[in-house]
Protein backbone atom coordinates (compact mmCIF):
# COMPACT_ATOMS: atom_id res chain seq x y z
CA UNK A 1 0.00 0.00 0.00
CA UNK A 2 1.58 3.75 -1.03
CA UNK A 3 1.76 5.83 1.90
CA UNK A 4 -1.32 7.69 0.48
CA UNK A 5 -3.78 5.15 0.91
CA UNK A 6 -2.18 4.44 4.19
CA UNK A 7 -3.22 7.82 5.50
CA UNK A 8 -6.45 7.58 3.90
CA UNK A 9 -7.73 5.07 6.12
CA UNK A 10 -6.21 6.58 8.82
CA UNK A 11 -7.85 9.84 8.07
CA UNK A 12 -11.41 7.71 7.70
CA UNK A 13 -10.85 5.74 10.66
CA UNK A 14 -9.68 8.87 13.13
CA UNK A 15 -11.77 11.30 11.73
CA UNK A 16 -9.15 13.72 9.69
CA UNK A 17 -11.48 13.87 6.14
CA UNK A 18 -13.70 11.71 4.27
CA UNK A 19 -15.55 12.12 0.53
CA UNK A 20 -18.25 14.93 1.04
CA UNK A 21 -21.63 13.87 0.78
CA UNK A 22 -20.57 9.72 1.58
CA UNK A 23 -23.97 8.39 1.41
CA UNK A 24 -25.18 9.33 -2.22
CA UNK A 25 -21.53 7.86 -3.72
CA UNK A 26 -19.45 11.27 -3.19
CA UNK A 27 -18.34 13.05 -5.99
CA UNK A 28 -14.32 13.31 -6.48
CA UNK A 29 -12.71 16.52 -5.39
CA UNK A 30 -15.08 17.10 -2.61
CA UNK A 31 -13.82 16.44 0.78
CA UNK A 32 -15.18 17.23 4.12
CA UNK A 33 -13.31 17.51 7.31
CA UNK A 34 -13.86 15.70 10.17
CA UNK A 35 -13.37 16.85 14.27
CA UNK A 36 -10.04 16.05 14.20
CA UNK A 37 -9.20 17.57 10.91
CA UNK A 38 -10.44 20.70 11.21
CA UNK A 39 -8.70 21.13 14.76
CA UNK A 40 -5.21 20.78 12.52
CA UNK A 41 -7.12 23.08 9.91
CA UNK A 42 -7.05 25.99 12.25
CA UNK A 43 -3.76 25.34 13.89
CA UNK A 44 -2.48 25.45 10.77
CA UNK A 45 -4.57 28.53 9.52
CA UNK A 46 -3.31 30.45 13.05
CA UNK A 47 0.10 29.46 12.29
CA UNK A 48 -0.19 31.04 9.32
CA UNK A 49 -1.97 34.08 10.59
CA UNK A 50 0.67 34.62 13.42
CA UNK A 51 3.55 34.34 11.18
CA UNK A 52 2.18 36.56 8.04
CA UNK A 53 -0.78 38.68 9.34
CA UNK A 54 0.18 39.54 12.87
CA UNK A 55 3.81 39.31 13.39
CA UNK A 56 4.51 41.61 10.32
CA UNK A 57 1.20 44.23 11.27
CA UNK A 58 -0.66 43.25 8.52
CA UNK A 59 -4.26 43.13 7.63
CA UNK A 60 -6.65 39.75 7.33
CA UNK A 61 -9.72 40.28 5.22
CA UNK A 62 -12.51 37.97 4.10
CA UNK A 63 -13.94 38.82 0.78
CA UNK A 64 -16.81 37.31 -0.88
CA UNK A 65 -17.14 33.94 -2.64
CA UNK A 66 -19.31 34.52 -5.03
CA UNK A 67 -17.64 36.90 -7.81
CA UNK A 68 -19.33 38.78 -10.59
CA UNK A 69 -18.21 38.50 -13.95
CA UNK A 70 -16.28 41.85 -15.07
CA UNK A 71 -14.48 41.13 -11.87
CA UNK A 72 -13.08 37.66 -13.70
CA UNK A 73 -12.81 39.31 -16.92
CA UNK A 74 -10.74 41.56 -15.46
CA UNK A 75 -8.48 39.86 -14.03
CA UNK A 76 -8.07 37.39 -16.96
CA UNK A 77 -9.75 34.56 -15.85
CA UNK A 78 -12.74 34.37 -17.96
CA UNK A 79 -10.57 33.99 -21.18
CA UNK A 80 -6.98 32.18 -19.39
CA UNK A 81 -8.26 29.94 -16.72
CA UNK A 82 -8.82 26.79 -18.29
CA UNK A 83 -6.81 23.37 -18.58
CA UNK A 84 -6.30 21.79 -21.93
CA UNK A 85 -9.10 18.54 -22.50
CA UNK A 86 -9.62 16.36 -25.17
CA UNK A 87 -13.09 14.93 -25.71
CA UNK A 88 -13.89 11.49 -26.55
CA UNK A 89 -15.92 11.73 -29.79
CA UNK A 90 -17.44 8.44 -28.58
CA UNK A 91 -18.67 8.47 -25.13
CA UNK A 92 -17.91 11.77 -25.20
CA UNK A 93 -15.37 11.76 -21.60
CA UNK A 94 -13.09 14.90 -21.08
CA UNK A 95 -10.02 14.24 -19.96
CA UNK A 96 -6.66 16.52 -19.21
CA UNK A 97 -5.13 16.20 -22.39
CA UNK A 98 -1.21 17.41 -20.74
CA UNK A 99 -1.52 14.83 -18.49
CA UNK A 100 -2.18 12.03 -21.32
CA UNK A 101 1.10 13.71 -22.75
CA UNK A 102 2.25 13.52 -19.45
CA UNK A 103 1.73 9.76 -18.76
CA UNK A 104 2.13 8.32 -22.66
CA UNK A 105 5.33 11.08 -23.32
CA UNK A 106 6.57 13.21 -21.36
CA UNK A 107 7.53 10.25 -18.41
CA UNK A 108 9.57 8.24 -20.82
CA UNK A 109 11.32 10.84 -23.05
CA UNK A 110 11.72 13.53 -20.55
CA UNK A 111 11.02 17.20 -20.89
CA UNK A 112 7.44 19.24 -19.71
CA UNK A 113 4.49 20.36 -21.97
CA UNK A 114 5.00 23.87 -23.90
CA UNK A 115 1.86 24.80 -23.52
CA UNK A 116 0.53 24.70 -27.11
CA UNK A 117 -2.45 22.83 -27.77
CA UNK A 118 -1.26 21.98 -31.01
CA UNK A 119 1.86 20.30 -29.36
CA UNK A 120 -0.86 17.80 -27.35
CA UNK A 121 -2.42 17.17 -31.03
CA UNK A 122 0.52 15.76 -31.83
CA UNK A 123 1.82 13.76 -29.21
CA UNK A 124 -1.98 12.12 -29.28
CA UNK A 125 -1.88 11.33 -32.85
CA UNK A 126 1.94 10.46 -32.24
CA UNK A 127 1.51 7.54 -29.29
CA UNK A 128 -2.09 6.66 -30.72
CA UNK A 129 -3.79 7.55 -27.52
CA UNK A 130 -7.58 6.67 -27.31
CA UNK A 131 -10.37 6.83 -25.06
CA UNK A 132 -9.35 4.66 -21.77
CA UNK A 133 -12.83 4.04 -21.47
CA UNK A 134 -14.18 2.80 -24.54
CA UNK A 135 -11.58 2.84 -26.89
CA UNK A 136 -13.44 6.00 -28.76
CA UNK A 137 -10.61 8.45 -30.40
CA UNK A 138 -10.51 12.12 -29.59
CA UNK A 139 -11.49 15.43 -30.72
CA UNK A 140 -8.83 17.82 -30.66
CA UNK A 141 -7.39 19.39 -27.96
CA UNK A 142 -9.42 22.94 -26.43
CA UNK A 143 -8.98 24.76 -23.29
CA UNK A 144 -11.84 24.23 -20.70
CA UNK A 145 -12.36 26.70 -18.41
CA UNK A 146 -12.18 26.03 -14.53
CA UNK A 147 -14.86 28.57 -13.19
CA UNK A 148 -18.11 27.37 -11.71
CA UNK A 149 -20.42 29.52 -13.33
CA UNK A 150 -23.41 30.74 -11.84
CA UNK A 151 -26.65 33.72 -12.21
CA UNK A 152 -27.44 35.72 -8.94
CA UNK A 153 -30.73 36.97 -8.04
CA UNK A 154 -33.52 37.66 -10.00
CA UNK A 155 -31.48 39.75 -12.57
CA UNK A 156 -29.14 36.78 -13.29
CA UNK A 157 -26.06 38.75 -13.17
CA UNK A 158 -23.30 36.14 -14.65
CA UNK A 159 -20.66 35.32 -11.65
CA UNK A 160 -18.20 32.47 -10.59
CA UNK A 161 -17.46 30.73 -7.42
CA UNK A 162 -14.12 32.58 -7.16
CA UNK A 163 -11.41 30.88 -8.12
CA UNK A 164 -8.43 32.42 -5.72
CA UNK A 165 -9.09 34.77 -2.90
CA UNK A 166 -6.91 37.27 -4.51
CA UNK A 167 -9.31 39.13 -6.55
CA UNK A 168 -11.67 39.88 -3.61
CA UNK A 169 -8.15 41.48 -1.82
CA UNK A 170 -7.47 43.42 -4.74
CA UNK A 171 -10.79 44.80 -5.21
CA UNK A 172 -10.72 46.30 -1.68
CA UNK A 173 -7.19 47.57 -1.98
CA UNK A 174 -8.37 51.43 -2.68
CA UNK A 175 -10.38 51.26 0.38
CA UNK A 176 -7.65 49.48 2.39
CA UNK A 177 -5.48 51.72 1.37
CA UNK A 178 -7.17 54.57 1.84
CA UNK A 179 -8.52 53.38 5.86
CA UNK A 180 -5.10 52.12 6.81
CA UNK A 181 -2.88 54.79 6.47
CA UNK A 182 -2.17 55.53 2.88
CA UNK A 183 1.67 53.94 2.56
CA UNK A 184 3.10 51.39 0.96
CA UNK A 185 4.16 48.39 1.49
CA UNK A 186 0.68 47.36 2.55
CA UNK A 187 -0.15 43.85 2.72
CA UNK A 188 -3.67 41.74 2.92
CA UNK A 189 -4.08 38.33 3.60
CA UNK A 190 -7.27 36.23 3.19
CA UNK A 191 -7.68 32.70 4.46
CA UNK A 192 -10.95 31.23 2.39
CA UNK A 193 -12.44 28.65 -0.17
CA UNK A 194 -11.54 28.82 -3.72
CA UNK A 195 -13.21 26.86 -6.48
CA UNK A 196 -11.92 25.04 -9.64
CA UNK A 197 -14.00 22.65 -11.62
CA UNK A 198 -11.01 20.05 -12.10
CA UNK A 199 -11.37 18.14 -14.95
CA UNK A 200 -11.26 14.90 -13.36
CA UNK A 201 -9.36 15.12 -9.83
CA UNK A 202 -7.81 11.73 -8.70
CA UNK A 203 -4.77 12.30 -5.58
CA UNK A 204 -7.11 13.21 -2.59
CA UNK A 205 -6.91 16.30 -0.66
CA UNK A 206 -3.92 17.39 -3.41
CA UNK A 207 -6.55 18.02 -6.13
CA UNK A 208 -9.86 19.49 -4.91
CA UNK A 209 -12.41 21.11 -6.85
CA UNK A 210 -13.30 23.06 -3.31
CA UNK A 211 -10.29 24.09 -1.04
CA UNK A 212 -8.95 26.45 1.12
CA UNK A 213 -6.37 29.05 0.24
CA UNK A 214 -3.75 31.13 2.05
CA UNK A 215 -2.78 33.96 0.69
CA UNK A 216 -0.92 37.47 0.92
CA UNK A 217 -0.95 40.15 -1.50
CA UNK A 218 2.02 42.63 -0.58
CA UNK A 219 1.32 45.69 -2.24
CA UNK A 220 4.67 47.95 -2.96
CA UNK A 221 6.35 50.59 -4.85
CA UNK A 222 8.08 49.11 -7.26
CA UNK A 223 11.20 51.84 -6.84
CA UNK A 224 11.38 50.97 -2.97
CA UNK A 225 11.07 46.81 -3.72
CA UNK A 226 13.78 46.39 -0.68
CA UNK A 227 12.48 44.27 2.42
CA UNK A 228 13.46 46.20 5.27
CA UNK A 229 14.34 43.13 7.58
CA UNK A 230 16.05 41.36 4.28
CA UNK A 231 19.67 41.53 6.08
CA UNK A 232 18.45 39.98 9.48
CA UNK A 233 18.21 36.67 7.06
CA UNK A 234 20.27 36.79 4.30
CA UNK A 235 22.44 33.77 5.20
CA UNK A 236 19.59 31.23 5.89
CA UNK A 237 19.81 28.46 3.57
CA UNK A 238 17.01 27.19 1.13
CA UNK A 239 17.00 24.46 -1.31
CA UNK A 240 16.73 26.05 -4.97
CA UNK A 241 15.69 24.05 -8.08
CA UNK A 242 16.11 26.41 -11.03
CA UNK A 243 16.26 24.54 -14.85
CA UNK A 244 15.86 21.09 -13.11
CA UNK A 245 18.98 21.42 -10.80
CA UNK A 246 18.82 21.71 -7.39
CA UNK A 247 21.19 23.24 -5.12
CA UNK A 248 21.49 24.88 -2.04
CA UNK A 249 21.58 28.99 -2.21
CA UNK A 250 21.40 31.48 0.69
CA UNK A 251 18.37 33.86 0.43
CA UNK A 252 21.69 36.85 0.08
CA UNK A 253 22.86 34.68 -2.96
CA UNK A 254 19.12 34.69 -3.91
CA UNK A 255 18.88 38.01 -5.05
CA UNK A 256 22.77 38.83 -5.51
CA UNK A 257 21.89 36.06 -8.44
CA UNK A 258 18.86 37.76 -9.22
CA UNK A 259 16.89 34.42 -9.05
CA UNK A 260 13.86 36.58 -7.54
CA UNK A 261 13.04 39.79 -9.29
CA UNK A 262 13.78 41.50 -5.76
CA UNK A 263 14.30 41.31 -1.93
CA UNK A 264 10.76 41.31 -0.64
CA UNK A 265 10.37 38.05 -2.51
CA UNK A 266 13.39 36.04 -1.11
CA UNK A 267 12.46 37.42 2.34
CA UNK A 268 8.80 35.70 1.64
CA UNK A 269 11.05 32.89 0.11
CA UNK A 270 12.60 32.36 4.09
CA UNK A 271 9.25 33.15 5.74
CA UNK A 272 7.28 30.33 3.45
CA UNK A 273 10.07 27.83 4.39
CA UNK A 274 10.02 28.94 8.20
CA UNK A 275 6.31 28.45 8.49
CA UNK A 276 6.62 25.00 6.47
CA UNK A 277 9.18 23.62 8.93
CA UNK A 278 7.24 24.63 12.02
CA UNK A 279 4.06 23.50 10.97
CA UNK A 280 6.08 19.86 10.57
CA UNK A 281 6.98 19.28 6.82
CA UNK A 282 10.44 17.74 6.13
CA UNK A 283 12.58 20.43 5.15
CA UNK A 284 15.16 17.73 3.15
CA UNK A 285 11.71 17.02 1.03
CA UNK A 286 11.10 20.49 0.13
CA UNK A 287 12.38 23.02 -2.49
CA UNK A 288 11.35 25.95 -4.58
CA UNK A 289 11.17 25.37 -8.08
CA UNK A 290 12.15 28.24 -10.56
CA UNK A 291 9.45 28.33 -13.03
CA UNK A 292 10.13 28.57 -17.02
CA UNK A 293 8.38 31.35 -18.85
CA UNK A 294 6.04 28.80 -20.66
CA UNK A 295 5.15 28.26 -17.28
CA UNK A 296 3.54 31.17 -15.97
CA UNK A 297 0.66 32.21 -14.85
CA UNK A 298 -0.78 35.00 -17.36
CA UNK A 299 -0.43 37.37 -14.76
CA UNK A 300 3.14 36.46 -13.45
CA UNK A 301 6.39 38.05 -14.37
CA UNK A 302 7.97 35.21 -12.44
CA UNK A 303 7.20 32.59 -10.24
CA UNK A 304 8.80 30.17 -7.96
CA UNK A 305 6.96 27.66 -6.00
CA UNK A 306 7.21 25.46 -3.04
CA UNK A 307 7.31 21.63 -3.93
CA UNK A 308 6.96 19.28 -1.71
CA UNK A 309 7.79 15.49 -2.38
CA UNK A 310 5.00 13.50 -0.93
CA UNK A 311 3.94 9.75 -2.02
CA UNK A 312 2.10 11.21 -4.91
CA UNK A 313 5.55 12.65 -6.30
CA UNK A 314 6.61 16.23 -5.99
CA UNK A 315 3.05 18.72 -5.60
CA UNK A 316 2.93 22.31 -5.81
CA UNK A 317 2.01 23.72 -2.40
CA UNK A 318 3.01 27.26 -2.67
CA UNK A 319 2.60 30.04 -5.49
CA UNK A 320 5.12 32.92 -4.96
CA UNK A 321 4.59 35.31 -7.59
CA UNK A 322 5.63 38.64 -9.02
CA UNK A 323 2.27 39.58 -10.63
CA UNK A 324 3.51 43.53 -10.98
CA UNK A 325 0.59 46.14 -11.59
CA UNK A 326 -1.38 43.83 -13.88
CA UNK A 327 -3.99 43.12 -12.01
CA UNK A 328 -4.68 46.23 -10.46
CA UNK A 329 -4.48 47.84 -13.88
CA UNK A 330 -7.08 45.76 -14.97
CA UNK A 331 -9.17 46.50 -12.60
CA UNK A 332 -8.63 50.10 -13.06
CA UNK A 333 -9.66 49.43 -16.49
CA UNK A 334 -12.73 47.47 -16.57
CA UNK A 335 -14.67 49.28 -13.76
CA UNK A 336 -13.33 53.00 -14.68
CA UNK A 337 -12.21 53.49 -10.71
CA UNK A 338 -8.49 54.91 -9.68
CA UNK A 339 -6.89 51.97 -8.36
CA UNK A 340 -3.28 54.13 -8.25
CA UNK A 341 -2.43 56.13 -5.29
CA UNK A 342 0.29 58.99 -4.07
CA UNK A 343 3.73 58.29 -2.40
CA UNK A 344 6.31 60.37 -1.97
CA UNK A 345 4.81 62.51 -4.31
CA UNK A 346 4.07 60.77 -7.36
CA UNK A 347 1.11 58.60 -8.61
CA UNK A 348 1.75 55.07 -8.83
CA UNK A 349 -0.15 51.60 -9.23
CA UNK A 350 1.84 49.56 -6.63
CA UNK A 351 2.94 46.53 -7.70
CA UNK A 352 1.89 42.89 -6.04
CA UNK A 353 4.10 40.07 -4.42
CA UNK A 354 1.65 37.43 -3.91
CA UNK A 355 2.40 34.39 -1.20
CA UNK A 356 -0.11 31.73 -2.17
CA UNK A 357 -0.69 28.55 -0.10
CA UNK A 358 -2.69 25.90 -0.44
CA UNK A 359 -4.06 24.60 2.58
CA UNK A 360 -5.44 21.57 2.31
CA UNK A 361 -2.30 20.30 0.01
CA UNK A 362 -0.11 21.55 2.73
CA UNK A 363 -2.54 19.73 5.22
CA UNK A 364 -1.82 16.31 3.14
CA UNK A 365 2.15 17.25 3.38
CA UNK A 366 1.88 17.46 7.40
CA UNK A 367 -0.05 14.15 7.41
CA UNK A 368 2.81 12.11 5.31
CA UNK A 369 5.83 13.42 6.46
CA UNK A 370 4.56 13.37 10.32
CA UNK A 371 3.34 9.66 10.01
CA UNK A 372 5.62 6.80 12.08
CA UNK A 373 5.28 3.55 11.32
CA UNK A 374 4.31 0.77 13.83
CA UNK A 375 7.58 -0.47 16.00
CA UNK A 376 7.80 -4.10 15.62
CA UNK A 377 10.24 -6.56 17.57
CA UNK A 378 13.57 -8.43 16.03
CA UNK A 379 14.45 -11.56 17.13
CA UNK A 380 16.12 -10.86 20.32
CA UNK A 381 12.60 -9.62 21.34
CA UNK A 382 14.41 -5.92 21.16
CA UNK A 383 12.12 -3.06 19.84
CA UNK A 384 13.85 -1.75 16.52
CA UNK A 385 12.74 1.74 16.53
CA UNK A 386 12.63 2.18 20.42
CA UNK A 387 9.20 3.21 20.70
CA UNK A 388 7.18 0.17 21.46
CA UNK A 389 4.19 1.42 19.78
CA UNK A 390 1.82 -1.34 18.12
CA UNK A 391 -0.10 1.42 16.45
CA UNK A 392 0.92 4.02 13.65
CA UNK A 393 0.92 7.31 14.86
CA UNK A 394 1.69 11.17 13.72
CA UNK A 395 4.93 13.43 15.28
CA UNK A 396 2.77 16.42 14.64
CA UNK A 397 4.93 19.76 16.14
CA UNK A 398 2.30 20.30 19.25
CA UNK A 399 1.85 23.87 17.52
CA UNK A 400 -0.38 22.04 14.72
CA UNK A 401 -1.62 19.14 17.11
CA UNK A 402 -5.21 18.91 17.01
CA UNK A 403 -5.44 18.64 21.11
CA UNK A 404 -1.93 19.81 23.13
CA UNK A 405 -2.57 17.86 26.01
CA UNK A 406 -5.22 14.57 26.39
CA UNK A 407 -6.28 13.81 30.03
CA UNK A 408 -7.40 10.96 31.50
CA UNK A 409 -8.63 9.40 34.54
CA UNK A 410 -6.61 6.10 35.26
CA UNK A 411 -10.35 4.41 36.13
CA UNK A 412 -13.70 6.50 35.93
CA UNK A 413 -14.20 6.30 39.63
CA UNK A 414 -12.94 7.06 43.24
CA UNK A 415 -13.36 10.68 42.21
CA UNK A 416 -10.49 10.23 39.59
CA UNK A 417 -13.05 11.20 37.00
CA UNK A 418 -13.99 14.57 38.76
CA UNK A 419 -10.04 15.55 39.53
CA UNK A 420 -9.63 14.53 36.11
CA UNK A 421 -12.45 16.85 34.87
CA UNK A 422 -11.16 19.89 37.21
CA UNK A 423 -7.58 19.24 35.39
CA UNK A 424 -9.09 19.74 31.97
CA UNK A 425 -11.11 22.90 32.74
CA UNK A 426 -7.82 24.37 34.53
CA UNK A 427 -5.91 23.53 31.02
CA UNK A 428 -8.72 25.15 28.65
CA UNK A 429 -8.92 28.17 31.08
CA UNK A 430 -5.39 29.31 29.74
CA UNK A 431 -6.20 28.38 26.11
CA UNK A 432 -5.20 25.05 26.03
CA UNK A 433 -6.48 22.25 23.41
CA UNK A 434 -7.37 19.63 26.08
CA UNK A 435 -8.93 15.95 24.69
CA UNK A 436 -10.78 14.30 27.80
CA UNK A 437 -11.47 10.58 27.64
CA UNK A 438 -12.16 8.35 30.49
CA UNK A 439 -13.46 4.85 29.20
CA UNK A 440 -11.54 1.78 27.94
CA UNK A 441 -8.12 0.86 29.21
CA UNK A 442 -5.15 3.20 29.80
CA UNK A 443 -3.14 1.53 27.47
CA UNK A 444 -5.66 1.99 24.31
CA UNK A 445 -6.63 5.59 25.34
CA UNK A 446 -2.40 6.59 25.03
CA UNK A 447 -2.47 4.42 21.58
CA UNK A 448 -5.55 6.69 20.29
CA UNK A 449 -4.02 9.26 21.50
CA UNK A 450 -0.64 8.99 19.46
CA UNK A 451 -2.44 7.91 16.67
CA UNK A 452 -4.22 11.66 15.94
CA UNK A 453 -0.86 13.18 17.20
CA UNK A 454 -1.51 14.44 20.57
CA UNK A 455 2.21 15.55 22.18
CA UNK A 456 1.60 14.90 25.96
CA UNK A 457 -1.27 12.61 27.80
CA UNK A 458 -1.84 13.17 31.44
CA UNK A 459 -2.70 10.59 34.00
CA UNK A 460 -4.55 10.96 37.04
CA UNK A 461 -4.17 8.64 39.56
CA UNK A 462 -4.72 8.18 43.35
CA UNK A 463 -1.59 9.74 44.05
CA UNK A 464 -2.94 12.63 42.47
CA UNK A 465 -5.83 12.48 45.19
CA UNK A 466 -3.00 12.34 47.62
CA UNK A 467 0.07 14.20 46.96
CA UNK A 468 -1.31 16.76 43.95
CA UNK A 469 0.40 14.99 41.17
CA UNK A 470 -0.09 13.60 37.99
CA UNK A 471 1.85 11.53 35.13
CA UNK A 472 2.66 12.95 31.71
CA UNK A 473 3.64 10.81 29.16
CA UNK A 474 5.25 12.16 26.08
CA UNK A 475 3.88 10.51 23.10
CA UNK A 476 7.45 10.20 21.24
CA UNK A 477 8.99 7.95 23.33
CA UNK A 478 6.52 6.70 25.84
CA UNK A 479 8.40 8.39 28.90
CA UNK A 480 6.10 9.30 31.92
CA UNK A 481 7.24 11.33 34.45
CA UNK A 482 5.39 12.79 37.44
CA UNK A 483 4.75 16.33 37.98
CA UNK A 484 2.67 19.09 40.19
CA UNK A 485 -0.30 19.70 38.17
CA UNK A 486 0.69 23.17 37.86
CA UNK A 487 3.55 21.91 35.60
CA UNK A 488 1.54 20.45 33.15
CA UNK A 489 0.46 24.06 31.17
CA UNK A 490 4.22 25.25 31.86
CA UNK A 491 5.55 21.70 29.65
CA UNK A 492 2.50 22.27 26.90
CA UNK A 493 3.42 25.79 26.50
CA UNK A 494 7.23 24.63 26.37
CA UNK A 495 5.85 22.04 23.74
CA UNK A 496 4.11 24.66 21.71
CA UNK A 497 7.26 27.11 21.69
CA UNK A 498 9.43 24.38 19.72
CA UNK A 499 11.48 23.37 22.66
CA UNK A 500 13.07 19.60 23.04
CA UNK A 501 11.19 17.54 25.23
CA UNK A 502 14.70 16.72 26.76
CA UNK A 503 15.21 20.08 27.36
CA UNK A 504 12.04 20.66 28.99
CA UNK A 505 12.50 18.04 31.16
CA UNK A 506 15.74 19.78 32.34
CA UNK A 507 14.18 23.59 32.31
CA UNK A 508 11.55 21.79 35.17
CA UNK A 509 13.45 19.35 36.80
CA UNK A 510 10.84 16.53 35.85
CA UNK A 511 12.16 13.20 36.76
CA UNK A 512 10.92 9.61 36.29
N1 LIG B 1 -3.73 33.34 -6.41
C1 LIG B 1 -2.98 32.35 -7.05
C2 LIG B 1 -3.63 31.05 -7.16
O1 LIG B 1 -4.76 30.93 -6.74
O2 LIG B 1 -3.07 30.12 -7.64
Amino acid sequence: MQLHERIFELALKRSFFFPSNEPYGGIAGFYDYGPVGVLIKHKIENLWREMFIKNEGFLEIQSSLITPEPVLIASGHVANFSDPVVECLKCKTRIRADHLAEEKHYEKQGGRWDGKLETLDQIIADQKIVCPRCQGSFGKAYKFNLMFATQIGGERVPGYSRPETAQGTFTAFPRLFRNHGTKLPLAVGQVGRSFRNEISPRKGLVRMREFTQMELEYFFDPLKDKHEIFDSLSTQSLTMMIGGVKKEMTSGEIVKEKVTANEIMAYYLVRGWEFYKRAGVDTSKMYYRVLDQNELPHYSKGNIDMEVETSYGAIETIGNSYRTDFDLSQHAKQSGKDFSVHVDGRKIVPHVFEIAMGLDRLFFCILEHCFRDKDEKDEAGNWKHGTAKEWEWFDFPAIIAPYHVAVFPLMSKDGLDNKAKEVVSELRLVGLDVDYRESGSIGRRYARADEIGIPIAITIDYETLEKGTVTIRYRNTGEQIRTEIAGIKKVAYALIKGESWEGIKKAHQLVK
